[in-house]
């Protein structure tokens, strides 16, 4: 016998019994970002490799060794995005939509990073993602965090979560800062591990962010950047952090917060959870002002984030905030010879007078008790029931499913008016 084929590690098939948990996430995403007037843009999945190398930065773990490279049919080196800003960036830039325009940008749909596969960290997973652009801050900086915070109330995981946030300041500022932390691990040689001291040449703030627990009494040492910020990214800082108090809106300030792509200049900021163990960055951002200019742009402002819907998903499940579905409102049962063409002519009367109702016939026959059974199992709320006397009478019979209530034959327009009142 052939041999199944199975999907590629890390990434997922999501089966039916889920896909109403993330239809019911999607929709409230969609809705909160039109409650903010955020416009949806849908971008390529593939990009040219160049792309990814200029603005995520070559020495970050994603272009060394976490993107999906390879050759096009006629010689280019193509890339499946492992993010979205950078092909957002590059769709704006080209159709001129950052010319003398503020945008405000939503998207959503699959990212590819060849990551080690664990729990909330796939090779296939989706992000939706917001980036801004126009708009030096820090009013943009707090509009999208109050939209976070208004997606986590919507969902209900707001206790669950928590929001740190740092400022990289700009290009110049982190540049003297390097130089600091390069002295300062330098002189502990025999404390750092092997990626350390391989970071120590190539991208020494990353350092800040090593998740091993012999190098934190190190780091926790180590220069902070916010004590080389100039003047204005400190004034930009602390307004932000002031609007947000006034605002109620909580915040942990995490120095060591540096994010795994270059692009980042002044605020940055992650949502956290302690509920999904190591992966617990649910949504991740912050300004990029000068990938504008590096993707070939007049200076401009930007600010963005994105969240990965897997690890949003665990939270919700988590936390028990999942609705239950209601997949099924009535099924209709239909036994006899002429009960089955019937059937189809009256599902479709009730299709069209009640666009809403979630209406499944039986098909496959059998008896009144299989059919009940299918009926139950289906999850519906009412069995519409079809049989030869209630052809005959030009009736049918609804039976509730889930409560005691008795059953009753009515006329078809009378079913209509019936299933419109309980479904309300
Ligand atoms: P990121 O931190 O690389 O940022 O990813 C954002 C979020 O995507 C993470 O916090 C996480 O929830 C999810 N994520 C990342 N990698 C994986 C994975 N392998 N499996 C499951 N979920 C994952 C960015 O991608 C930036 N483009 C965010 C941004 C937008 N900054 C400004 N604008």
């Amino acid at each position: 016998m052939a041999r199944n084929i199975q999907a590629i590690r890390g990434m997922h098939d999501v089966l039916p019994d889920s896909t109403p948990h993330w239809q019911y996430v999607e929709r409230i995403v969609k809705e909160v970002m039109s409650c903010y007037g955020y416009k949806e843009i849908r971008l390529p999945i593939v990009e040219k490799t160049e792309l990814f190398k200029r603005s995520i930065g070559e020495v970050t773990d994603i272009v060394e060794k976490e993107m999906y490279t390879f050759d096009d049919r006629n010689g280019g080196s193509l890339t499946l995005r492992p993010e979205g800003t950078a092909g957002c960036l590059r769709a704006c830039l080209e159709h001129g939509l950052l010319h003398n325009q503020i945008q405000r940008l939503w998207y959503y749909g699959p990212m590819f990073r060849h990551e080690r596969p664990q729990k909330g960290r796939y090779r296939q997973f989706i992000q939706l993602g917001v980036e801004t652009y126009g708009m030096p801050g820090p009013d943009i900086d707090i509009e999208i965090l109050l939209l976070t915070v208004r997606l986590w109330r919507r969902l209900g995981i707001l206790d669950h979560l928590e929001l740190q946030l740092n400022s990289l300041g700009t290009t110049e500022e982190r540049l003297v800062y390097r130089q600091q932390l390069i002295e300062f691990f330098s002189s502990y040689p025999e404390q750092l591990d092997e990626d350390s001291l391989r970071r120590l040449k190539t991208n020494p703030l990353r350092i800040l962010d090593s998740k091993n627990p012999k190098m934190q009494a190190l780091i926790s040492q180590a220069p902070i950047l916010m004590d080389f910020l100039g003047e204005q990214s400190q004034a930009h800082f602390a307004q932000l952090t002031q609007q947000l108090d006034h605002l109620g809106i909580r915040y942990t300030l995490n120095p060591r917060l540096v994010r795994g792509l270059d692009y980042y200049s002044k605020t940055v900021f992650e949502w956290v959870t302690d509920k999904l163990g190591a992966q617990g960055t649910v949504c991740a951002g912050g300004r990029y002002d000068s990938l504008i200019e590096q993707l070939g742009g007049k200076p401009n402002h930007a600010i963005g984030f994105a969240m990965g819907m897997e690890r949003l998903l665990s939270l919700l499940e988590e936390s028990s905030q999942l609705p239950e579905p209601q997949l099924v409102d009535a099924y209709l049962i239909c036994v006899g010879e002429n009960a089955e063409l019937a059937g189809f002519e009256l599902a479709e009367k009730f299709r069209k007078e009640l666009p809403d109702l979630k209406l499944q016939m039986h098909c496959g026959g059998g008896s009144f008790k299989s059919q009940f059974k299918k009926a139950d199992k289906s999850g519906a709320k009412y069995a519409l029931v079809l049989g030869e006397d209630e052809i005959i009478a030009h009736k049918i019979s609804i039976k509730p499913l889930r409560s005691d209530h008795e059953q009753q034959t009515v006329s078809h327009e009378e079913a209509v008016d019936l299933l419109k009142k309980v479904l309300n």
